[in-house]
C-alpha cells in the first residue's frame, strides 16, 4: 500500500470526488485514506486523535503568514462547530498534549516551500512546513476530518476524530491550474470565490480566468468604457444545437467585473496561495471588443456581441497600429490589477480570412518581410509579448501561437493534444499541459443520453486520471519546461454555478 502510494503519489489535480474522501474506518483503525490529490508518502498508524473543547492551537513561528494559516484554521473550525479553540504562541514549557501545533521550525528542506508534513497521533496534531506548504497541510487535515468541516453552517456535536497518520508531501508540478470561462456565461464574484475555495481545497495554485471572448467582455477597463457598456452585453443566447442556425432565447444577457471586484478576487486568491492568470483574447475571439470599437477590425464593422458559439472570422486588424495601442492600454490596466508573472493573451482559433483581404494587414506583411498570414500572427503575438515583457511580465498563449516567427519567450498552453507542449519544451519554451481529450471538463463525462447538454466529446474521470503529464518523448533535460497541468471549464453549455459544479465534480 505504502509503496503504491509513494509511486503514484503526485499532486495531480481535481477530480473532486467527495465519495473518495470517505475514510474507511474499522473501529479505531483505518486501512485507507481517500485524499485528493494523493500525498507523496502516507504512513497510516493505529489510533486517532479527537479534537475537543480543551484542544489548544499552538503556533511556533514568527511568520505572520503562519499565524494567519493557524487563525484561519481556527475560524473554519468555529464556523463549523460553533466553539473557539484557544490559541497561543509556543514556548519551551508549553504542554503539547491535546494540541494542534503549527510550526515552520525544523522542517525537512527537501519538501520545499510547497511541501509539508502532517502528523496525527493520540496526543495531537503537528503541521509542519513553510507557507504555502503549511496551508496545504491544513487542506490535508480538513480532508481527514469529518466532512462537516466544509459546512457553511455550524453543525453541533460532531465527533472530531482524525485517524493517526504521518504524511510527507510535496507537489510534482509547479503549475496546478483550473480555468473558468466567464465570457460565454458570466459567474458572480461569490461563485468565483467558491471556485477558488475548491481550487485551494485540492492544493492547486493557479486560477485561469477567461475574461474576454466573442460573446462577452467581462473586465472593466477605465480607458475604454464601451468595452463593458457595449461589449459585456449580448441581445440573446442561442438555444440551437451546435452548428445549427441560431435560435435566440431573446433574453439580453451579460455582466462584468468592476476593477474593485477584480482586486477583491485577486486578494481572496492570494490568501489561498492561488495566482490568478487573466486571459485577454487576441487576435481572434475578440468580437465583443469589436462590437464596442469596430475601428479595431479589418472591415470596420459594425458588429454585435456574438449570440452563438464557434470560431469567428472577425478579429483585430494586425495592420493597424492603433490596435496595438489599444491592447497595450488594456494590458496596462490588466497588469495593474493582476500581479501574476504570466498574462494569458489567447492566440487560439484565429482564422486568417479577414487578414488576407485587408490592405493594411497585407501592407504589414510586406513591410515586415513576413511570409504569410501565419507569420503575421507571430508578429502580432511578438509585438504584444514585447510590451508585456517591458513591464516585467511574460505572456502565455494557446498552442496555436507556437509557430514560425515566434521569437518571444512566450509560454504555451497545450490544448489541441500534447504535441504543442512537447514541441514547446523541446524548443525551450515553458508549457502547461491542458489537452482537451483529458483536461476539458465541459465535455460529456457520461452517456449523452442521460446527461445535460455538454460540449461534444467525452472526458471521463478514468480518462482524466490516465493522463501522463510528462510524455516520454520529452527528454529528461527538457522536462523542466513542463510547468504543470490544468483543467479547463468552457461554458457555452454551462449557464449556472450548479451546472459548473456538476461538470467540475464528476
Ligand atoms: C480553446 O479551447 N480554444 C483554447
Ligand atoms: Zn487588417
Amino acid at each position: 500500500m505504502n509503496d503504491y502510494i509513494k509511486k503514484s503519489g503526485t499532486y495531480f489535480f481535481i477530480m473532486l470526488l467527495p465519495l473518495l474522501l470517505i475514510t474507511c474506518r474499522s473501529q479505531n483503525s483505518v486501512s485507507f485514506l481517500g485524499l485528493i490529490p494523493q500525498p507523496l508518502e502516507i504512513d497510516i498508524q493505529n489510533g486517532s486523535f479527537t479534537i475537543n473543547t480543551k484542544t489548544r492551537i499552538i503556533i511556533d513561528s514568527d511568520d505572520i503568514r503562519v499565524k494567519d494559516i493557524a487563525k484561519n484554521f481556527a475560524k473554519r473550525f468555529r464556523r463549523t462547530d460553533g466553539y473557539t479553540l484557544q490559541s497561543s504562541d509556543y514556548s519551551a514549557n508549553t504542554p503539547l498534549k491535546n494540541s494542534i501545533l503549527f510550526t515552520d521550525k525544523n522542517i525537512d528542506k527537501s519538501l520545499g516551500k510547497e511541501g509539508y508534513s502532517l502528523t496525527v497521533n493520540e496526543n495531537g496534531i503537528i503541521l509542519k512546513g513553510m507557507p504555502p506548504g503549511l496551508f496545504y497541510a491544513v487542506q490535508t487535515l480538513f480532508q481527514l476530518m469529518p466532512p462537516e468541516i466544509y459546512a457553511s453552517q455550524p453543525t453541533m456535536d460532531i465527533d472530531w476524530r482524525i485517524p493517526a497518520v504521518k504524511i510527507n508531501d510535496k507537489p510534482r508540478f509547479k503549475w496546478r491550474g483550473m480555468h473558468l470561462d466567464a465570457a460565454r456565461h458570466f459567474f458572480s464574484v461569490s461563485f468565483i470565490k467558491k471556485y477558488l475555495d475548491y481550487i485551494a481545497m485540492h492544493k492547486m495554485n493557479h486560477f485561469h480566468w477567461h475574461l474576454t471572448d466573442d460573446q462577452g467582455w467581462r473586465i472593466e477597463i477605465k480607458k475604454y468604457p464601451e468595452l463593458t457598456r457595449i461589449g459585456a452585453w449580448r441581445k440573446g443566447t442561442t438555444i440551437a444545437e451546435l452548428n445549427k442556425p441560431d435560435v435566440l432565447d431573446g433574453k439580453r444577457y451579460g455582466g462584468f467585473y468592476t476593477q474593485d471586484e477584480i482586486r477583491e478576487v485577486v486578494k481572496y486568491a492570494q490568501q489561498r496561495f492561488i495566482t490568478v492568470i487573466p486571459e485577454i483574447e487576441m487576435p481572434g475571439h475578440s468580437q465583443a471588443a469589436l462590437a464596442a470599437y469596430p475601428q479595431l477590425s479589418c472591415s470596420g464593422g459594425p458588429f454585435e456581441v456574438k449570440t452563438n458559439w464557434g470560431i469567428n472570422e472577425d478579429l483585430y486588424c494586425a495592420g493597424n497600429d492603433s490596435v496595438f495601442t489599444f491592447l497595450q492600454n488594456v494590458l496596462s490596466e490588466v497588469m495593474e490589477l493582476f500581479p501574476s508573472e504570466y498574462i494569458h493573451i489567447g492566440g487560439d482559433e484565429a482564422p486568417k480570412i479577414r487578414w488576407k483581404a485587408c490592405p493594411k494587414c497585407q501592407a504589414r506583411i510586406k513591410n515586415e518581410h513576413l511570409k504569410n498570414e501565419e507569420e503575421l500572427q507571430s508578429y502580432f503575438i511578438n509585438r504584444v509579448a514585447e510590451f508585456v515583457n517591458s513591464r516585467g511580465r511574460k505572456v502565455i498563449g494557446w498552442d496555436e501561437i507556437l509557430q514560425e516567427g515566434l521569437t518571444s519567450d512566450a509560454a504555451i498552453m497545450s490544448w489541441r493534444g500534447d504535441a504543442g507542449g512537447i514541441q514547446a519544451a523541446n524548443k525551450g519554451h515553458y508549457a502547461v499541459m491542458s489537452p482537451a481529450a483529458y483536461c476539458y471538463f465541459d465535455l460529456y463525462q457520461g452517456d449523452p443520453q442521460y446527461e445535460p447538454r455538454a460540449m461534444e466529446g467525452m472526458v471521463t474521470l478514468e480518462k482524466t486520471y490516465s493522463y501522463n503529464v510528462l510524455p516520454p518523448s520529452i527528454p529528461e533535460d527538457k522536462q523542466k519546461f513542463i510547468l504543470g497541468v490544468q483543467g479547463n471549464l468552457w461554458t457555452e453549455f454551462i449557464k449556472t454555478p450548479r451546472q459548473a459544479e456538476y461538470m467540475l465534480f464528476p
